[in-house]
């Protein structure tokens, strides 16, 4: 087995870095790969599903640190934000994501740059069942995405493996200049998550009303 493999490998190098969840590096690795906060990309960014905390972390702790809208259920952990939270570039919206009134919070919040999604159901063990629900969110995370990004911008979506992902990634190909599926080394190896990425926007698809 090899370090990276190691159960707590990740979650280790977390802790000792200051993140609340080892799924930070599953962003850096994808930002290291495509650039995700380089312009036209990565001013303004919203991230769904955001809780403990990490992915908004990682995007105030660049430079410069990009305004972000931060969305989850559950509160964002405050153990190492050392006041980054309390910024003027960052706001978090606590609610349901597929919500019309968070919707329209965000919608006040946009347009944004990058749309970033690592949101994921609580996991039932019913394979089917958690790729339906998991879906249903990474379908909500292209919405945002095709109504308040930008011209040029970048969505990274979580997704499930199997079910209807297909149709979700011709959606992907179809509204960006590039899209491919990306599965980083910190994803568990018995996990069947993978991530969606769409590059450069090619312009809004839906009426920004819609
Ligand atoms: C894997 S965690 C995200 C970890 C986060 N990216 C980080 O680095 O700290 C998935 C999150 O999705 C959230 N989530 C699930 N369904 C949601 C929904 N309908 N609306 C908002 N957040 C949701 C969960 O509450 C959970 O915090």
């Amino acid at each position: 087995m090899g370090s990276y493999d190691k159960p707590d490998f990740w979650a280790q190098k977390a802790q000792k870095e200051a993140y609340p969840a080892r799924s930070v590096y599953k962003l850096k690795e994808m930002d290291e790969k495509f650039g995700l906060f380089r312009p036209p990309g990565g001013r303004r960014v919203l991230d769904l599903g955001a809780a403990p905390g990490s992915w908004s972390l990682y995007a105030l702790r660049k430079n410069p640190a990009p305004a972000l809208t931060a969305v989850d259920l559950s509160p964002l952990s405050r153990d190492f934000d050392k006041g980054l939270f309390e910024g003027g570039n960052f706001g978090f919206l606590q609610g349901d994501m597929t919500d019309p009134g968070i919707r329209e919070a965000i919608r006040a919040r946009g347009p944004f740059d990058l749309v970033m999604s690592d949101a994921a159901p609580a996991t039932s063990g019913n394979r089917s069942l958690d790729s339906l629900r998991s879906l249903a969110l990474a379908e909500t995370a292209l919405d945002y995405g095709e109504q308040f990004l930008c011209k040029g911008g970048a969505l990274i979506l979580k997704i499930f493996q199997g079910g209807q992902s297909a149709g979700l990634l011709k959606r992907i190909q179809r509204d960006f200049e590039s899209a491919k599926a990306f599965k980083p080394r910190a994803c568990r190896s018995n996990s069947f998550e993978t991530y969606f990425v769409g590059m450069k926007f090619k312009a809004a698809v839906l009426p920004k009303d819609a």
